[in-house]
C-alpha cells in the first residue's frame, strides 16, 4: 500500500498501552514517539503519521477526517457520539464509569441533587433511565474534588485502581458500566482506504486474540 494512514492517538495513560499495541502488531513506530512533546510524529517505515491528541478530542479529528482512525475510549465515545465507525475493541485500559460519593451520601427528596463529571451527557441519560432528575455540573478533571468540597453531593466518574477516590474518601455508590478503549474510523477514510484498515484491524485483532488467551 502506497499511501500512508494518519492516526489520531490519545496523550496520556492511554497512549503507551496503545503505542505497544501498535508495535504487537508489527508497525515500526519511532523511539522519539514516547518522549516527544510533538503534536504529529511520522512513522515512514509504517506509512503512518500520529497526530496527539486530548483523548476527548479523538472522535473530533476522526470525525472531521484529518485523522483516519483513532483510538478512543468507550468513555469519550458515550460522551462525544460522534460520526465514526467503532470498528475493534482494543480491550486496553480497561476502567468503568461509576457514581461516587461520600461515604455518608444519603438519597436526599432535594429537587435536583447535583452530580459533577466530565462526562455531563453520559450522567444525564444514566440518571434519565434510573428515573432520577439531577443537575449535572460539568467539570474538566479531579472530579473527586467536587463532593469533598460541597460542589456537589455526587460524581459520575471513570474508577480504574480505585486509589483516587480511596484516598479522598468517596466510595464508590454505583458502577454505570466497563470501559475499554477502541479504535475508531472515519467513514470516508474506510471507503478510501479499505485495504489498509481491514489490514489494521486484522493485525490488531490478532494481537489481541493472542492476548486473552
Ligand atoms: C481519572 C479519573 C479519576 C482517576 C481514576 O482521572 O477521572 O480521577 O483517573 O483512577 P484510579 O481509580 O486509578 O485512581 P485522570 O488521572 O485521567 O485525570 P483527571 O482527574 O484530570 O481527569
Amino acid at each position: 500500500m502506497s499511501e500512508w494512514l494518519t492516526v489520531a492517538m490519545p496523550k496520556g495513560r492511554i497512549f503507551e498501552e496503545a503505542a505497544d499495541l501498535l508495535r504487537k502488531a508489527g508497525y515500526a513506530l519511532p523511539a522519539e514517539f514516547d518522549d516527544s512533546r510533538k503534536l504529529i510524529v511520522d512513522a515512514p517505515d509504517a506509512k503512518m503519521r500520529f497526530i496527539l491528541a486530548k483523548p476527548m478530542d479523538v472522535p473530533t479529528y476522526v470525525e472531521h477526517g484529518v485523522a483516519d482512525v483513532g483510538v478512543a475510549g468507550k468513555d469519550t465515545m458515550l460522551e462525544e457520539e460522534r460520526d465514526v465507525y467503532e470498528v475493534l475493541d482494543l480491550k486496553i485500559s480497561e476502567c468503568y464509569l461509576a457514581v461516587a460519593g461520600l461515604p455518608t451520601y444519603e438519597k436526599q427528596s432535594e429537587i435536583a441533587p447535583k452530580v459533577a463529571s466530565k462526562y455531563p451527557n453520559v450522567a444525564i441519560r444514566y440518571f434519565k433511565e434510573q428515573g432520577e432528575q439531577v443537575e449535572v455540573i460539568k467539570l474538566n478533571g479531579s472530579i473527586e474534588l467536587a463532593p469533598l468540597v460541597g460542589l456537589a453531593d455526587r460524581i459520575v466518574d471513570i474508577v480504574s485502581t480505585g486509589r483516587t477516590l480511596k484516598e479522598n474518601g468517596l466510595v464508590e455508590l454505583e458502577k454505570i458500566m466497563d470501559i475499554t478503549s477502541r479504535l475508531i474510523v472515519n467513514p470516508v477514510s474506510y471507503r478510501m482506504k479499505d485495504e489498509w484498515i481491514d489490514d489494521l484491524v486484522e493485525r490488531l485483532a490478532k494481537v489481541i486474540e493472542g492476548e486473552d488467551e
